[in-house]
């Protein structure tokens, strides 16, 4: 960047004086011979100057992504014949005008050459569970929003030989329980493995690489082991036939685990950017933050023992012994769909683990402005490298949540502000919402941007690389 500042004032020089020279050349009248018309011309020449280095680096200041071509082309032309150069400044605004008018997210760094294949599978993969409403917009709608964002990508490639990863669309979360509601993912194992001997019978990409270069969504509590409790998480473990890929899943840990024994990439939990804007929009105009802190959830009073396993490990159970009576604390323990509007409202929002560490709430709480205190040891947070979390968030170890009050008051009385300030960044908000069609550096983007990271992973390349 300091690189870039600092050549711009000499190259913009530069044209300044070829300009100068191209035009007297064109009167016939070398400079030297007669100083009276170099005067004559001198006033306006200096206004053609710099309205050129005030064009030019406007071009520059506007088009950021554009700044390394701009920078070779000046370099080639200031160096070159000085004819040519005030053709090569049309030619180089027009290059600009004409890449400013196509679509961005194809264009800029990693994802430059970056090309992945979309499996058409037929609709009992995926699209006959669109009948219910709730399979795009649920906590585990990713795998439906990244499968759309890509339908529509530039990244997406309709030739599977060009192709460097292969995108599998199945929506296992989509089958609600008509008892709770909640979603059924027994028949997940068997509906990918039934994806996967699709695919590997009717096309080659899968036995070329023995699966390494396909992705799939792992939405729900422990990602790839498709199960809600641990112990059977763990016991089931993840799918042979998935062992080779690449799991997106929204499931991660810091330390060693059975369901993250594989090359996976921690993905935010899928939060509509509808819903998010509609909350926005209701929110209060003078953004007043009238809740302390704030939860809604499963807080159970006199958890169960589940095989040897408490929900939250307690840990929910805690927090309302503690500070179900402090005034500062909203705590709620039934379901509302208005939830959102409190979040608005508050200013620290409690994100405890529940059966698995992560929780929309995350993202919830980081796009309504909120700031996330995290309550969940171990876990690993979505896009660490795009998302600063812990500039944005706070971290509260599970045995310390009975000082949760203590450590709010401290934070309040010394650095909220720069953490609330933090919070507004609008690239941190954009990393966790995944959008159709895909959106610079939103969720689905950030997923790309790391796949380009792998692209040693793709078949396609260490083949060539390896010829
Ligand atoms: C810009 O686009 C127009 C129309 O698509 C094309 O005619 C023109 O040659 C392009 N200019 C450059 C410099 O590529
Ligand atoms: C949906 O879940 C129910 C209950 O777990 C199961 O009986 C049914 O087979 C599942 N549906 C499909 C299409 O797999
Ligand atoms: C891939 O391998 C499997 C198992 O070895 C085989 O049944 C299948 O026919 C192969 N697929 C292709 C397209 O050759
Ligand atoms: C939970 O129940 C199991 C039996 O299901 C028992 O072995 C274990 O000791 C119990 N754990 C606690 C902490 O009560
Ligand atoms: C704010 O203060 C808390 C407690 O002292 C500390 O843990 C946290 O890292 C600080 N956060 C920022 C962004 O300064």
């Amino acid at each position: 960047m300091l690189e870039q500042q600092m050549k711009r004032p000499q190259i913009n020089k530069k044209r300044g004086f070829y300009v100068k020279m191209k035009l007297l050349h064109k009167h016939g009248r070398p400079q030297e011979k007669s100083s009276c018309c170099f005067l004559r011309y001198y006033k306006w020449l200096l206004w053609l100057s710099l309205t050129l280095y005030f064009f030019t680096s406007y071009l520059i200041t506007n088009n950021n992504n554009n700044n390394d071509k701009l920078t070779s082309l000046s370099k080639t032309h200031a160096f070159s014949s000085s004819k040519s150069t005030v053709v090569a400044s049309r030619a180089l605004i027009e290059l600009t005008l004409n890449d400013s008018l196509k679509p961005r997210v194809n264009k800029i760094g990693l994802l430059r050459d970056l090309k992945i294949y979309v499996y058409d599978l037929p609709p009992n993969f995926n699209a006959d569970w669109l009948a219910n409403e709730r399979c795009s917009n649920h906590l585990f709608a990713s795998e439906v929003a990244i499968h759309k964002a890509l339908l529509t990508s530039e990244v997406r490639t309709f030739d599977p030989y060009e192709a460097d990863f292969f995108f599998v669309p199945v929506y296992v979360s989509c089958n609600f329980s008509t008892v709770n509601g909640f979603p059924a993912i027994g028949h997940a194992r068997s509906l990918l493995s039934s994806a996967v001997n699709l695919i590997s019978s009717e096309y080659p990409f899968w036995n070329l690489s023995r699966g390494s270069d396909h992705v799939f969504v792992a939405s729900h509590d422990f990602g790839a082991c498709f199960h809600t409790m641990e112990n059977v998480a763990i016991t089931d473990g993840i799918p042979s036939f998935l062992k080779n890929s690449i799991i997106l899943q929204t499931f991660g840990v810091t330390n060693r685990h059975p369901c993250q024994d594989v090359e996976n990439m921690v993905i935010p939990p899928y939060v509509s950017p509808e819903s998010v804007r509609k909350t926005l929009e209701k929110a209060p105009a003078n953004g007043r933050r009238d809740i302390f802190a704030f939860f809604r959830g499963k807080m159970e009073v006199h958890p169960k023992n589940v095989s040897g396993r408490f929900y939250s490990k307690k840990v929910r159970t805690a927090i309302l012994r503690k500070y179900g009576g402090d005034r500062r604390f909203y705590l709620q323990r039934h379901r509302f769909s208005g939830y959102q509007s409190e979040i608005v409202r508050s200013v620290f929002c409690l994100c405890p683990l529940g059966w698995a560490p992560w929780s929309p709430r995350l993202v919830e709480s980081v796009v309504l402005g909120c700031v996330p205190v995290i309550i969940a040891d171990n876990i690993r947070l979505p896009f660490a490298e795009a998302v600063r979390w812990p500039e944005i968030s706070l971290t509260v170890a599970e045995r310390d949540v009975g000082m949760l009050g203590i450590i709010l008051e401290h934070v309040a009385a010394t650095n909220l502000s720069a953490i609330q300030r933090n919070l507004m960044d609008p690239t941190v908000r954009r990393a966790l919402l995944f959008n159709t069609p895909i959106e610079q550096g939103d969720a689905t983007w950030q997923v790309l941007s790391t796949l380009a990271t792998k692209l040693g992973r793709s078949h396609r390349r260490s083949a060539v690389s390896a010829q």
